[in-house]
């Protein structure tokens, strides 16, 4: 039975923690939070005793195998090392970093040489309609994909709390949405060397938080501060096989509704996966459109327990661990030159 610890259980652990509590691989043995109240009352709902609010003490415990990190972006790096370095396996949830830096980088070198299993949250590969999609591709179906295309544009989502806080956060929506589109986007492209990068970033609307009679997620935390994040941000990637990719996302933008597009397209075919699956492609002469029928065409919380099934797997039968630390890496390196090619007005070389 491997045993399991959560570091970090705000918001986003529950789904963790439930996975964690439903497989019978694995037994929920700690938690681990800075806020003691919330530690105290996550304990108490979820049975679990054996409380820490420093990670260095949970980690010296020797009955611990795994550790799933749900702390804010700018621990995960410092704990997934130390993690790795007590010599469990190791979950941390998106984005690997707040920002590329030497330590990221060694984090990297560490899971690479490590015989823990060292995986990044990047849920969304474990979706219905990605798996039947990735699938689809492997199978030459699209032929070369040249191009990909991610929208997440929220009209009144900024979170507030840490996530409009730079120097926790990294950034704003690039880094809290955009991290899930590129990677989805580049995974499926089958990950391409990202070499150029031109982007911009903006905020000119900020949490909006004079707007009425529309609702709109909030963190549990919020601060009395402004944001110092950006509301709104795009890119185009250039790789090295000649392929390109747009993304855009905002928490805040004057659109007359919420949008969602993951679009890509190849030479023998194209395909759709956010908002709903669809794979396009011609015969005889005629364009067909094709809907998969599926129970969840789109993008469904059972991805959350599968990426968790799958990271209990690997750490107990040897599986593939399938959303490896060096995607997640990647993956930075790209919002890495996003932020750069943004703050320079130019296009960066990677
Ligand atoms: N994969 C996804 O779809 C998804 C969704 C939401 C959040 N996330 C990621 O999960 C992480 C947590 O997000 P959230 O929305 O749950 O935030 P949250 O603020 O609700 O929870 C984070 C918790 O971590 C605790 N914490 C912070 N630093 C700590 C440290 N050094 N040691 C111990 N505890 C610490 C905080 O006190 C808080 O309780 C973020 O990195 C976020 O990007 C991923």
């Amino acid at each position: 039975m491997l045993k399991i610890s959560v570091i970090g259980v705000g918001s986003i652990s529950s789904m963790h923690i439930e996975a964690v509590q439903a497989n019978a691989k694995a037994e929920l043995v700690a938690f681990c939070d800075i806020n003691e109240a919330r530690l105290k009352e996550k304990g108490a709902n979820y049975g679990v005793t054996q409380l820490y609010v420093d990670y260095k003490d949970l980690l010296a415990n020797d009955a611990i195998d795994a550790v799933i990190i749900c702390t804010w972006n700018d621990s995960h790096v410092e704990i997934a090392t130390a993690a790795l370095e007590a010599g469990k396996h190791v979950f941390v949830e998106k984005p690997l970093s707040r920002q590329m830096t030497d330590e990221a980088r060694k984090l990297g070198d560490l899971a690479k040489t490590t015989d823990k299993i060292a995986s990044v949250g990047m849920v969304r590969r474990y979706a219905d309609n990605a798996r039947v999609l990735k699938q689809w591709i492997d199978q030459g179906n699209m032929g070369d994909i040249y191009y990909g295309k991610a929208s997440l544009l929220r009209r009144l989502g900024h979170p507030g709390g840490w996530f409009g806080k730079q120097s926790i956060s990294g950034g704003g929506p690039m880094v809290d949405l955009g991290v899930h589109l590129l990677d989805i986007t580049w995974y499926l492209m089958g990950k391409p060397r990202p070499v150029t990068v031109s982007a911009n970033t903006t905020n000119y609307l900020g949490g909006r938080d004079h707007i009425g009679y529309l609702s709109a997620y909030k963190a549990a935390d919020q601060l009395d501060e402004p944001s110092d994040v950006e509301d709104f941000a795009n890119a185009l990637i250039r790789f090295e096989n000649g392929a390109s990719l747009y993304i855009e996302t905002s928490y805040a933008m004057h659109t007359p509704q919420d949008e969602l597009l993951i679009q890509l397209a190849g030479s023998k075919g194209g395909a759709v996966l956010e908002p709903s699956l669809k794979l396009i492609t011609e015969a005889n002469g005629v364009i067909l459109n094709a809907e998969p029928q599926m129970d969840y065409p789109g993008f469904h919380e059972h991805a959350y327990s599968r990426e968790i099934d799958a990271f209990i797997n690997a750490c107990v039968e040897g599986t593939a661990n399938e959303t490896p630390i060096a995607d997640g890496l990647t993956v930075l390196s790209m919002l890495d030159a996003i932020y750069q090619s943004a703050g320079q007005k130019q296009e960066l070389r990677l």
